[in-house]
């Protein structure tokens, strides 16, 4: 008997602070609108050193737990996707393991492939549970990172922190993927690295988004081939049988052109010629309706890496779970280097009532707007503020005997 697997709860956990990007061009000498309408970015949220990826994966996991109402006891996999761990042998899983208390008996580990590496946690949870492996078991997953590229780059508008946490069972409540219905595309390229021991990111930022997009049209046509084949979507251009996508979003922009990319490859391959003026236009209004209702959350909150295409999904969902019941989705993750996934899955109409167990929003509403000196100060810190959370949560307390500490707000 097929087993139907997908994600039951979803939950967020962002850091107290943020800049707004207005202020942030104005002091560095850029025009606001090249931010904001030509990133598409608002706020970015601002980690000080208590909130790292431990601390931000565990909250979210907590989080995620009960918006589920799961009792941990029923967890059979930790799975953390992040590219910022801090331990080059403990993984953050590891930490999230011990500071939930969760039980012995199950797998607990960290995937890494740049921002795919929440995918690949997903995937492997997902198809654990579809093959019959978990045995009735659940599965948390977590993306969790800090997206750092310095002061004064041409990546600085486009950092941010933040985790979210999956709770990943059978006959799922919020969205069931369409287990090996997917599409990959990888290559060898240097687009985006972090050298071990540095915190900035390296990017050739122009490159990075040619790859991107590359990676989006292959991966995309390799999903469409099997879709078709089951018929879950129909015509000469499929990506419209999707009621919404979400993609990796970097920047909010990047998700614009992803979606004007699969339109184009859509196009392409059914030889309708590409006529600009006509197909951008209507490109455009595609994407006010299947992608614009993913991005308020990453607009505010910045690039989370791993977690960005799920910052997205919570978005969607949070804003339109009721709409999309029974409505199949796209996803698209990318991670620099690159391997990328396109995949679906359907809303569940059960969504609605889990996605609010999830109070999304409460979290965006009680962060405090700092300034542009108390930002360059919170990025050059090396040792925790100490202050808790405001709604409670986890935080990085320092290292004792090379062991890190955590404290709970
Ligand atoms: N008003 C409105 N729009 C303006 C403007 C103004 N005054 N001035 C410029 N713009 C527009 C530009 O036309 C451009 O839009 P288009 O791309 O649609 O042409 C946009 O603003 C950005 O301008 P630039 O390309 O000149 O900006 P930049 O060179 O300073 O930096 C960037 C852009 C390369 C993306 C940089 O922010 C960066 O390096 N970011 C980090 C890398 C990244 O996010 N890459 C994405 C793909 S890789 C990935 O996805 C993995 C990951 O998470 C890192």
């Amino acid at each position: 008997m097929k087993i139907r697997a997908g994600i039951e709860a979803l939950a967020i956990a962002i850091p107290r602070r943020y800049v707004d990007l207005e202020d942030l061009a104005r002091a560095r000498g850029v025009d606001p609108a090249k931010w904001t309408v030509g990133l598409g970015a608002r706020e970015m949220a601002v980690a000080e050193p208590g909130e790292d990826t431990v601390a931000l994966a565990a909250e979210a996991a907590r989080r995620a737990l009960t918006a589920a109402s799961l009792d941990p006891r029923e967890l059979g996999m930790v799975v953390v996707g992040t590219e910022t761990g801090v331990d080059h042998s403990k993984p953050v899983a590891s930490f999230v393991h011990g500071l939930l208390d969760l039980p012995r008996t199950m797998r607990v580990f960290d995937t890494q492939h740049a921002c795919y590496g929440g995918t690949a946690g997903l995937m492997a949870a997902v198809e654990w549970i579809a093959s019959g492996a978990g045995a009735g078991k659940a599965a948390l997953v977590v993306c969790s990172d800090i997206a750092r590229y310095g002061c004064g780059t041409a990546g600085e508008p486009t950092q941010g922190a933040g985790a979210v946490a999956m709770i990943v069972r059978e006959d799922p409540s919020l969205v069931e993927l369409d287990v090996g219905i997917s599409g990959a595309a990888s290559t060898h390229v240097h687009d985006f690295w972090r050298p071990l021991g540095q915190r900035e990111a390296r990017v050739d930022g122009h490159y990075s988004v040619q790859c991107y997009l590359d990676a989006v049209s292959t991966a995309y046509r390799g999903w469409r081939q099997r879709a078709l084949v089951r018929e879950l979507v129909r015509g000469d251009i499929p990506s419209e049988g999707l009621a919404r996508i979400c993609y990796h979003v970097p920047f909010c922009k990047m998700a614009r052109k992803a979606h004007l990319q699969v339109r184009r490859t859509d196009l392409e391959d059914a030889h309708t010629p590409w006529d600009a003026s006509s197909e951008e236009l209507r490109a455009a209004a595609s994407f006010e309706t299947q992608v614009a209702p993913s991005l308020p959350l990453c607009s505010r909150i910045g690039n989370i890496y791993t977690g960005s295409l799920y910052l997205g999904l919570a978005g969607l969902l949070d804003a339109q779970a009721g709409a999309l019941a029974n409505q199949r989705i796209g996803l698209f993750s990318y991670g620099s280097g690159c391997t990328s996934e396109f995949f679906s899955g359907v809303v569940s109409p059960r969504a609605a009532g889990r996605i609010a167990a999830a109070h999304i929003r409460d979290q965006l509403g009680v962060r405090e707007r700092i300034s542009v000196e108390e930002y360059e100060r919170i990025m050059g810190l090396t040792a925790p503020l100490g202050q808790p959370p405001p709604l409670g949560g986890f935080r990085f307390a320092g290292v004792e005997d090379h062991r890190r500490q955590y404290a709970r707000g």
